[in-house]
């Protein structure tokens, strides 16, 4: 029996996570999905709680979701984003925080792009953090929403075999995602320009395949990554035409596939580079499934760890 605490008082990172807590944050999500199907979606689960979303860095799927998230568990929650703020004065991150948790705050979420700030903090200050995202690390709540909407699509994810295909050296979606497929018993390869994979990824028990139509024939899921120019310093591949060339889908490269393919892309997606219009609106896409199941993850997210003290 799947026990009814997690194990973690913080989520920093799929990492830290057992295979226990991962079944009970899916197992509870089912019951929120439940509840956002209901005309009256509210409910008073956390009620006197209060949540600050802490966005250093630009977001419209996490961040409105875990703010509709702690809306509908009855949360008090304040936004707070790094544009317009003291932190153009010089103000440190944890001098930010402190003077927000002086306010009397119970949770943050944060998202930062400094690899390990979410960690940082966690070691400072008594209040909960929960990563929303810290540079090319991990975007724990991204990596169980993809678990939750394959585990709907396929009734399981053992023995479900998912590619990862993209930018997987700039990806924190990518390694979230390896790292809990892996620990769930599911089978993954990463596809991309040799470029954009990072020396580390075969210690992580990952199989690295380059031919695009190889992986896209092998797999159940594919699991499509945006190209992240915006942490890009070198330049990776020639352009955008010629990554699309290679690795780009289509609707008619899923078309021509031995078994049908389910579609994922963690959002925003860079239309014509790595997904075409008419793939990523076609049959085989559950991308916007996947930002519903935001919701209800992170709302399992809160309520679980609110429930961890
Ligand atoms: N998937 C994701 O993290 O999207 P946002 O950057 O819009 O939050």
């Amino acid at each position: 029996m799947t026990p009814s605490k997690l194990s973690v008082r913080h989520l920093i990172g799929i990492k830290d996570l057992t295979e226990n807590d991962i079944d009970l944050l899916l197992e509870t999500a089912i019951q929120f999905k439940e509840v956002l199907q209901r005309p009256i979606k509210k409910v008073p689960s956390l009620r006197d709680i209060t949540i600050a979303n802490l966005f250093f860095e630009n977001s419209t799927r996490t961040k409105l979701s875990f703010e509709l998230a702690e809306k509908r568990l009855s949360a008090d929650i304040i936004n707070f984003s790094s544009s317009g703020s003291s932190v153009s004065k010089g103000e440190t991150l944890l001098d930010t925080v402190q003077n927000i948790l002086a306010m009397k705050v119970d949770m943050i979420v944060l998202r930062h792009p400094a690899v390990g700030a979410a960690s940082f903090l966690s070691k400072k200050i008594d209040a909960q953090i929960i990563n929303a995202g810290d540079g090319t690390h991990e975007h724990p709540t991204q990596a169980l929403l993809d678990a939750f909407s394959i585990k709907e699509k396929f009734g399981k994810l053992k023995g479900i075999r998912i590619a990862i295909i993209g930018d997987i050296l700039h990806s924190r979606v990518a390694l979230s995602n390896i790292l809990l497929l892996k620990k769930m018993g599911a089978e993954v390869k990463v596809c991309g320009p040799s470029t954009l994979i990072p020396k580390y990824i075969e210690s992580l028990g990952i199989k690295v395949e380059f031919n695009l139509m190889e992986v896209l024939n092998w797999c159940d899921v594919a699991n499509v990554l945006r190209i992240q120019t915006e942490r890009q310093e070198l330049q990776f591949f020639p352009s955008a035409g010629e990554y699309a060339n290679f690795f780009g889908i289509t609707k008619k490269t899923l078309d021509q596939l031995k078994k049908k393919v389910v579609l994922m892309h963690p959002g925003p997606i860079n239309r014509g580079v790595e997904l075409s219009t008419d793939a990523a609106d076609s049959e085989y896409s559950i991308i916007l499934d996947q930002v519903q199941n935001g919701v209800a993850i992170r709302m399992s997210v809160l309520y679980l760890l609110a429930n961890s003290n």
